[in-house]
């Protein structure tokens, strides 16, 4: 119940629906009972018994008449509060699974590199669908049967009561023995049912993990034992749904015979009553209590099925909540936060900044100053924390210890809006959506200052959705992708700019994709721009091309630049090596060759390899020599 709480204030959003509702359920139940009265008026005016009631003396084709059109009237009226309920509560369960939706993906938006690191996208996306129509199904469908199971018990025993008690004592005995049996078997079908759709989830997640890695099953040729392995999990799947319908068949056919035993039992006592000397029990009675009782039915099917309903959507929204509760561990603190700053000149230092995971240490102790306008190239073996250094300057996560600082501000005083606008980063793993190229290099383009997200509000009267967001400026877009070196590839797709990328751009080169990324970097013009081994996938003279246009780019503004090849960091300012989480070797190309170290190490080895290529067919001209330096083997396995 402490679970409901939470989700009261999204209720109270449609307290009026809610209420109303509620109410039209109760009025509809009571006058779905009301054609049973004017049927035992009939009866009893027919067969001239003695009834309780004033209104039977005698019956004419004119009150006949009246007792029809009350007929059609009560099931008009009821009909129509129950269209007014549906209307009511149906539609506000339908807004809330909306409102609740939207302030979801706005607070999962909000959420940082550390929160995804750990999430699971396919639990994600089935909290995000599955869970959420679980709660729906609970607001809607669960509180109209809830009031309509109780309210329609309360008065149909009224009614059943006022007409003969022996016969209600009866239905009281029964009555709980039917609902007992029901929640039973509900609640097994509930078990069932849970296992059929756990089964369910892992053979999507199967299926759409084979999907993702179609080239890899396919490339080790085991499509075999993927099918296998699939026929196992849906046949798996076909026992728990058979399992479920072996409960599922049997329950309204045990339900028929249960009240079937009731009535029968009603009919032995009601009939000795009708027949009882001095009875005041007449037939019309007796219809209308039969009437009533059977009008039961429904509200007690539903007894055991409304548990099931509830529990899951209690569940599902405590699953939900979860995400509601994960605060980021990033986010401008009030108090700490300066807004008022808005422009980044460009100017970085990395002041004895350490980062543990757990009892890893991934950076020691870096220093590091980078003057605004500086082009500095990183470089040192995989694992020796490079693009956790990059993560650290836009804040991905924060250091365990020391400060990072652009502009002389610790980077947790500038408000992140104002530092991620200032920064852009290639990452090393370049995300591209199913998209066309243009709108895949201006993405980060479209930034306008949005209203914050409402959340919170209903979506009544809440403000139409903004307009659709307009191209990213062709111009720009194209300049971008031409210093990225990425123009010939694309004028040579079918459609330019407008080609569309299929899921995860697959269609891309590994090397047009990393340029892909390159332009969207650019595109934005930022005060500090990172490149994390950006240029691995591409030939050195691409790579020549590409670093002509960062340069051209670069006057006034920072570069940093991750690379494991001499030829990629030679030309820049300033060279960083890093080595196990520490900063071993700074200097120019020029000064750290002299000093003998990982980088001299590092060209003597790449230059070697190009060698021994250049050895095998002469003449050979420098550039044919670096693109065979593509197969040599990588520096990271060098300097293992
Ligand atoms: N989220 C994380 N949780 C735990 N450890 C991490 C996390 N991210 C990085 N690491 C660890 O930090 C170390 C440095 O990683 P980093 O990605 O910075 O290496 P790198 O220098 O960029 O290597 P490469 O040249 O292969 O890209 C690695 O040992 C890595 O396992
Ligand atoms: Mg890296």
């Amino acid at each position: 119940m402490d679970s409901f709480r939470t989700l009261i204030p999204y209720l109270r959003l449609h307290q009026r629906q809610y209420v109303i509702g509620l109410i039209a359920v109760v009025i509809a139940n009571s006058f779905s009972l009301l054609p049973y009265y004017f049927i035992r008026l009939t009866i009893d005016g027919l067969t001239g018994q003695v009834d309780t009631d004033p209104a039977t003396t005698g019956i004419t084709l004119g009150t006949a008449g009246l007792y029809a059109l009350g007929i059609v009237g009560a099931a008009l009226t009821s009909g129509a509060f129950m269209l007014l309920m549906r209307r009511m509560i149906v539609i506000a369960s339908r807004q809330t699974e909306y409102e609740i939706r939207r302030d979801l993906f706005a607070h999962l938006q909000g959420l940082d590199k550390p929160y995804y690191d750990r999430a699971r996208t396919g639990d994600l996306m089935n909290r995000l669908t599955g869970d959420l129509s679980a709660v729906r199904e609970m607001l809607g469908f669960g509180a109209w049967q809830i009031v309509n199971i109780v309210s329609g018990f309360v008065t149909a025993f009224a009614v059943m009561f006022s007409l003969s008690w022996q016969l209600t004592l009866i239905v009281l005995a029964i009555v709980p023995v039917i609902v007992g049996v029901l929640t039973y078997l509900a609640r097994q079908i509930n078990v069932r049912h849970r296992l059929a759709q756990e089964q369910n989830s892992l053979i999507a997640a199967k299926a759409q993990e084979n999907f993702s890695g179609a080239r890899v099953v396919k490339g080790y040729a085991i499509e075999n034992r993927e099918i296998d392995d699939y026929r196992a999990m849906n046949l798996e799947l076909l026992r728990r749904n058979i399992a479920l319908t072996k409960v599922d068949g049997p329950l309204r056919s045990f339900m028929s015979l249960l009240l079937g035993l009731a009535f029968g039992v009603i009919l032995l006592v009601g009939g000795r009553l009708i027949l009882a000397p001095d009875s005041t029990f007449t037939v019309g009675m007796f219809v209308q209590f039969v009437g009533t009782l059977e009008r039961l039915t429904f509200p007690m099917l539903m007894v055991g099925w409304i548990t099931g309903v509830t529990q899951r959507g209690l569940a599902s929204w405590l699953r939900l909540k979860e995400i509601f509760d994960s605060q980021p561990l990033v986010r401008d603190e009030p108090g700490r936060t300066d807004p008022t700053l808005r422009t980044v000149t460009g100017d970085v230092t990395f002041e004895n900044v350490s980062l543990r995971y757990g009892d890893r240490t991934v950076l020691n102790g870096v220093n590091l100053h980078v003057p605004a306008g500086t082009f500095l190239g990183v470089t040192g073996p995989t694992g020796s924390g490079k693009t956790v250094l990059a993560q650290l300057l836009t804040r991905s996560m924060d250091p365990t210890a020391g400060r990072v600082l652009v502009d002389g501000q610790d980077v947790r005083v500038l408000p992140l809006r104002t530092l991620r606008d200032a920064i852009s980063v290639v990452p090393q793993e370049p995300f591209l959506f199913s998209d066309t190229i243009a709108n895949n290099i201006g993405f980060g383009l479209d930034n306008r200052d949005l209203p914050p997200v409402p959340t919170g509000v209903s979506v009544v009267g809440a403000p139409p959705p903004d307009d659709i967001p307009q191209q990213p400026d062709p111009a720009r877009v194209r300049e971008a992708a031409r210093l990225a070196g990425l123009t010939e590839d694309v004028d040579g797709f079918p459609q330019g700019f407008d080609t569309s990328l299929g899921e995860r751009g697959v269609t891309l080169s590994g090397g047009q994709r990393q340029r892909t990324a390159i332009a969207r970097a650019i595109v934005r013009e930022p005060r500090i721009l990172i490149l994390d081994d950006s240029l691995s996938a591409v030939d050195t003279e691409t790579e020549r091309r590409i670093l002509d246009g960062l340069r051209e780019i670069s006057r006034g503004r920072t570069v940093i630049l991750i690379a494991h090849r001499v030829s990629t960091l030679r030309h820049a300012d300033q060279i960083v090596v890093l080595e196990e989480g520490r900063v071993t070797e700074q200097g120019s190309h020029d000064e750290l060759l002299e000093r003998g170290g990982h980088y001299a190490q590092l060209e003597r080895l790449q230059r070697l390899a190009s060698d021994l290529d250049a050895d095998d067919e002469a003449p050979l001209d420098p550039e044919a020599a670096a693109d065979r330096l593509e197969n040599a083997p990588t520096p990271e396995q060098v300097t293992r």
